[in-house]
């Protein structure tokens, strides 16, 4: 029998936004005449995942359905769930609703992603278990000690900036998750692969070669430079 590699993709937008500021939470905020959100959707429906998972905020999640899910017809949205109050509340409330083997997850501010790194990661997902989407630090990064001084430059070979997706088999992420959990260790967690690494260290997790195009909104100038991209394509 074939090996079901179907995946799920779930798309993050329960965050407040606070670096860029403004009335409206970034994954919101008009880009050419669309609210940034509807960019990454439109990527993934055009990918070969079987299901979207959207998480937002409960006072969100019937603007997502209205505006965003309907109007735009995104057929392959099975859930809108409530976030949490950190990103990895988000991920896991979004977890609950896959049903798939293996599962990615995509920041809503993140409006450049491509088809093709969608798919990527989806394969070396199935191949490897845990990925993520990451580039080559362009800068050379420092590591610093609590008093503000250099201790460690690791070769900038070495050194990369992580992205999403990041990919996994769904009952590994899921464990991971759970583990994190109950260790109550939730300093720092900012990505789900290093979830995966905390919770299994032995654990490879596979680089995929992202795009330098593919930034989180983060900052108001990004809006800027995300319209730019998507203008031009
Ligand atoms: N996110 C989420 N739930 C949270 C926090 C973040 O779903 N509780 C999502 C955001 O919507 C975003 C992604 O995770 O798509 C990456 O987070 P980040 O860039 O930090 O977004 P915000 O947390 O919204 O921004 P800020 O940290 O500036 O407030
Ligand atoms: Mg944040």
């Amino acid at each position: 029998m074939k090996k079901d590699n179907s995946f799920t993709v779930i798309v993050l937008a329960a965050g407040r936004g606070e670096r860029v500021g403004g009335n409206t939470k970034k994954q919101f905020i008009p880009v050419c005449g669309r609210p940034l959100l509807y960019y990454s959707l439109r990527t993934i429906s055009d990918s070969s995942a079987s299901a979207i998972i959207i998480v937002t905020s409960a006072e969100d999640v019937e603007y997502v359905r209205n505006e965003i899910v309907d109007r735009y017809s995104f057929s392959r949205v099975k859930a809108i769930v409530k976030g949490g109050a950190e990103r990895y509340y988000s991920v896991y409330e979004g977890l609950k609703s896959v049903d798939t083997p293996y599962v990615l997850v995509h920041d809503g501010a993140r409006a450049c992603v491509s088809v093709e790194l969608v798919e990527a990661v989806a394969l070396a997902a199935t191949e490897y278990g845990a990925c993520e989407a990451a580039v080559p630090a362009t800068d050379t990064i420092k590591l610093s000690d609590e008093e503000g001084f250099v201790s460690l430059t690791p070769a900038r070979k070495d050194v990369w900036a992580m992205q999403t997706p990041q990919g996994f088999e769904s009952d590994l992420i899921r464990e991971a998750y759970e583990r994190l959990f109950l260790s109550g260790d939730l300093d720092d967690i900012t990505d789900d692969a290093m979830v995966v690494q905390r919770a299994f260290p032995d654990r490879r997790i596979r680089l995929v070669e992202g795009s330098y195009d593919n930034i989180k909104v983060t900052t108001p100038k990004d809006i800027l430079l995300v319209e730019t991209m998507i203008k031009s394509e």
